[in-house]
């Protein structure tokens, strides 16, 4: 048994499928994500890997099978109360307000789990104020440890790919999950760039967060994960570390066989 068996399973998946009419886009996946993970998800483009992210929270309804957080079955809930109570995520597509501010962008991920409804908002009620002083102290916070307060007041669009997606990370990290999805974070990324977010995000997870990842850069995967699921055509493949994803003949064929070789990504 390895150190990982004894960690507590966050977010479970009993075999999910998901079907678009005769396309199997996710079929009979398992998953177990353990507190304490980053947990890689790859495969190739199109293998099921952003509608898998979909119905872990709540934007795809499964076709079947069952999606479990903590033992609580999230097959039933929405997407706003997944986002509200369980799991935080970013988008393939960097989805920010790019005409609002950084600061305000993160507010946005705090005003979730706030109380204040529009009329609170529009009489500016004490309780409008108080969640107001309170969102604004914890974004702040939250962006200096980002490393992005100087930028408070930048319009989102007036930032780099890599400081937005920066950016839409300190927003889902103001809903204080355990765990955070992110769906191709380094895509767009110079190299540069790309080592700086796998370094933020493993200090993340040294300081108690859980993180699922689908990524294309295998640098990044294998030197960043624990543990490795690999999708091909909605079905997984294989799920191990990454030096057995890399020894996998299956994997390798599937996945690096077309010029790849996930060795090459250990050098
Ligand atoms: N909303 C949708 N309607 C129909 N087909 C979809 C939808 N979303 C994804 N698909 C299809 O499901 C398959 C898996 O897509 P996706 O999950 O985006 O793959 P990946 O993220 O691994 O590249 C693809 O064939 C894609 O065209
Ligand atoms: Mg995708």
């Amino acid at each position: 048994m390895s150190e990982r068996d004894n960690r507590p399973v966050l977010l479970e998946a009993q075999g999910v499928c998901k079907y678009f009419g005769g396309l199997k886009a996710v079929e009979n996946v398992d998953m177990q994500i353990r507190e304490g993970d980053i947990f890689g998800i790859i495969g190739p483009n199109g293998a099921g890997k952003t509608t898998f992210f979909n119905m872990c929270t709540g934007m795809y309804p499964v076709t079947k099978g069952k999606i479990l957080f903590e033992g609580n079955d999230l097959t039933k809930l929405n997407t706003e109360e997944i986002a509200e109570k369980y799991i935080a995520r970013t988008f393939q597509n960097i989805q920010l307000f790019r005409f609002m501010t950084v600061l305000e962008n993160v507010k946005i991920g705090c005003h979730v789990q706030t109380h204040s409804n529009l009329f609170d908002a529009i009489l500016h009620s004490r309780r409008y104020h108080d969640d107001e002083a309170y969102t604004t102290k914890k974004s702040l916070d939250i962006l200096k440890r980002i490393g992005l307060y100087e930028y408070r007041d930048v319009k989102a669009s007036n930032l780099s790919y890599g400081m937005q997606r920066k950016v839409e990370i300190a927003r889902a990290m103001a809903l204080d999950h355990k765990i955070l999805l992110l769906d191709e974070p380094a895509a767009g990324m110079n190299p540069q760039e790309t080592q700086s977010l796998m370094e933020f995000i493993k200090q993340l997870n040294a300081d108690g967060l859980t993180i699922a990842v689908i990524e294309h850069d295998m640098k990044f995967i294998m030197n960043s994960c624990n543990r490795i699921l690999v999708l091909n055509f909605g079905q997984k493949i294989f799920e191990g570390t990454p030096q057995e994803v890399k020894e996998n003949r299956e994997v390798q064929e599937a996945y690096f066989g077309k010029g790849m070789v996930a060795g090459e990504a250990l050098k």
